[in-house]
């Protein structure tokens, strides 16, 4: 059986009280004897609370020893120093150990561009995190260093019109033989409980990137079951 990401990305939804409501609402489901468990040994499961709640996320995981590894939604290009606002990579380090980069949304609204996804991939990596770098297509830069990645096409992304199955396995497939870097090709867009097996059982997807459906605590444990 093949190892599996499950990313949740709750982007700007969440306050630090909530999400420590789903994650009690969660801790006792995925805190069982493996085999009931809806997350075997295979899967893993990587929560992207909003800052905010970050480091009160991390104390809850840790208090409970749940099986969650943490991740945040962006890192400043910057390294620590006097940049008014902004949270640089080593102080995400002390809570998580996933930084989600590239995502559309951010190139979108925040005009990133390939030199500043390059630059907060070098500052991720020197402070030990992993990225996960968000791509569009087959053709999408991908800087030096990255592993694993996430193909979200664009119009896929909280419209509820999926990319199919195959064609995610076709630019999966091309962005692992063009960077033998990448290890892992997660699919990301419109993933639900009803379609996530249709993506994790083609031979080079390694799991998803979900947004709207990883909100609510009974969707994202159905999501879980499902793959
Ligand atoms: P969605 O978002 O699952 O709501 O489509 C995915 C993402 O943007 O990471």
């Amino acid at each position: 059986m093949k190892n599996l990401h499950v990313v949740a990305n709750w982007k700007a939804n969440k306050t630090a009280h909530q999400a420590i409501y789903w994650l009690d609402a969660i801790s006792n489901q995925i805190s069982q004897p493996k085999a009931d468990s809806p997350l075997a040994d295979n899967k893993k499961v990587i929560v992207c609370p909003p800052f905010l709640a970050v480091s009160k996320v991390a104390e809850y995981v840790r208090s409970k020893s749940l099986p969650i590894e943490i991740g945040v939604q962006d890192v400043s290009r910057f390294d620590e120093g006097p940049f008014t606002g902004e949270v640089s990579a080593s102080q995400v380090k002390e809570f998580a150990t996933y930084v989600i980069i590239g995502h559309s949304e951010r190139r979108e609204n925040f005009g990133e561009d390939d030199a500043l996804l390059k630059t907060k991939v070098t500052l991720a990596l020197k402070n030990g995190l992993m990225p996960i770098f968000c791509v569009q297509d087959s053709t999408t830069f991908i800087p030096e260093g990255v592993r694993l990645v996430a193909y979200e096409p664009i119009g896929a992304i909280g419209t509820g019109k999926p990319d199919t199955p195959e064609n995610s396995e076709e630019v999966a497939k091309s962005i692992k033989s063009s960077h033998p870097e990448v290890t892992q090709v997660l699919y990301g867009g419109s993933v639900k409980a009803e379609n996530i097996a249709s993506f994790t059982q083609m031979p080079h997807i390694d799991g998803v990137l979900v947004g709207g459906a990883s909100l609510e605590e009974e969707s994202f444990l159905s999501l879980l079951k499902a793959c």
